[in-house]
């Protein structure tokens, strides 16, 4: 059965707004999940490093250079100081030629404002770095401020998530990328029912490192194990009609307009 987190979602494939939806804003920002939320989106993903006052910060880098006007490592720097950046400084749509969120005020985000903001919409958070404490801060802002049953936690450090189910085991997890491997393994042998995750969500891309990934069967095996079966990072139209006709239960998308119009919700 389904987690909380998903049971209120209902049959139809969801959409997730990866890192905010980060072709059609700054990636990984409060203004970002503002304008994600108001297209409609199933659930926001984000990235969450630890800033060095011990802080959850929301920032797919470990550096800061290639998304806002700041350098060096996260960790080098207090909340305070990453929220003087510019998160919008980056980005651009047409690959260097203008810049239109430079000078806006958009900002780091920490994780308290996000659960502030948007206490309802369902949430997949990355934890980005394994061994700095992550998983405990995680856990105990999920139960402060009552997201324990809306997040699905994630991360492609297995130890990470190791610790982190530990902690927090009544939140839902997705694979790590040895049970990812497992499952593929099994899969491949047919021996798919003797998989017994103790995850509820897969989240995998379609293709990697040449081999494909998402196929009708893989799909099937692991909806029939009890999961659901998210793909990264789907952008054009042509393959997420493709992956939803395969049966993937939702799409994480950098343009979650597209998957909203092709399926008929925008
Ligand atoms: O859930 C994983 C997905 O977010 C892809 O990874 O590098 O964009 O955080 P990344
Ligand atoms: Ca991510």
């Amino acid at each position: 059965s389904l987690p909380a987190v998903l049971d209120d979602l209902g049959e139809r494939p969801l959409v997730i707004a990866h890192r905010g939806g980060k072709g059609l804003w700054p990636e990984n920002t409060l203004f970002a999940f503002e304008r994600a939320a108001a297209l409609g989106v199933d659930m926001l993903e984000m990235d969450l490093h630890l800033s060095q006052d011990a802080k959850l910060v929301v920032i797919h880098d470990e550096t800061l250079e290639r998304t806002t006007n700041g350098q060096g490592p996260v960790a080098h720097y207090n909340l305070a100081e990453l929220q003087a950046l510019d998160a919008g400084y980056k980005w651009t749509a047409d690959g260097g030629q203008s810049y239109p969120y430079r000078g806006q005020g958009t900002r780091i985000a920490a994780l308290e404002e996000v659960f502030e903001r948007f206490p309802l919409i369902p949430k997949a958070l990355e934890i980005k770095v394994p061994d700095v404490g992550m998983e405990a801060v995680l856990c105990e802002m999920l139960a402060a401020y009552d997201q324990l049953d809306r997040v699905i936690v994630g991360s492609f450090h297995e130890r990470s998530l190791k610790r982190f189910r530990e902690l927090c085991p009544e939140v839902a997890t997705s694979a790590g990328p040895v049970s990812v491997r497992l499952l593929l393994a099994l899969n491949w042998l047919g021996l798919s029912d003797l998989l017994s995750p103790s995850y509820p969500v897969l989240q995998i891309p379609p293709e990697h490192s040449g081999l494909t990934l998402a196929t009708p069967r893989l799909i099937r095996n692991a909806q029939a194990r009890g999961l659901h079966v998210q793909l990264w990072t789907i952008n054009e139209q042509p393959e997420m009609r493709r992956l939803l006709e395969m049966g993937a239960d939702g799409l994480i998308t950098d343009y979650p307009d597209r998957a909203l119009q092709l399926i008929g919700r925008s």
